[in-house]
């Protein structure tokens, strides 16, 4: 992954040509009544609307859980953290990392990618093969080891 995958958008940092990037990781308890169908719209939406704000990452949905990535400008990941907190489908939303930083996108070319529980750890140990960059590492080795020791289906419990 590289500097070339910049989109449109996104605040340049003094770096070269890396951008400000505002991220967001949560979990949350999905709604009794979300299958795989409620899933497939809330990604819909999410690649509609997605490009648009620059917003990037990756949605997982398992055990009744959501966990999501989200990398973009600030203003557009605070406002669709905040439409996404008031979303009935789901409640109890548990932040696991944010942050502000000049990085590169670790999931640029993913409006939002569905990625199934079992694929999870091997999609985050790609994104760090792939990084050289010191916050993506640290975030990513974080929520491996969240990962590791619980289990996404049980991440909601362990924070
Ligand atoms: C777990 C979860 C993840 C979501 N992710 C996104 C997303 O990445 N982008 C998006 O536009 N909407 C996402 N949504 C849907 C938003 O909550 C909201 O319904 C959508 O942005 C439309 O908002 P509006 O009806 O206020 O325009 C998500 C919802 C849930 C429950």
């Amino acid at each position: 992954m590289s500097a070339q995958h910049l989109r449109q958008g996104d605040e340049p940092g003094p770096g070269p040509q890396l951008p400000l990037l505002h991220q967001v990781v949560y979990c949350s308890r999905a709604a009794r009544e979300v299958d795989d169908s409620v899933v497939d719209r809330i990604v819909a939406t999410a690649r509609r609307t997605n490009p648009r704000q620059g917003i990037t990452g990756l949605l997982v949905f398992g055990s009744g859980v959501f966990f999501q990535w989200l990398e973009g400008p600030r203003d557009h990941v605070t406002g669709l953290m905040a439409r996404i907190k008031h979303d009935p489908r789901h409640d109890e939303v548990v932040m696991l990392s944010q942050s502000e930083e000049v990085r590169e996108r670790l999931f640029p070319d993913w409006s939002m990618e569905l990625v199934t529980p079992d694929q999870i750890r091997e999609v985050l140990l790609d994104a760090l093969a792939n990084t050289e960059d010191e916050k993506n590492t640290e975030s990513l080795n974080l929520l491996l080891q969240k990962i590791d020791s619980n289990g996404l289906g049980r991440l909601m419990r362990e924070v």
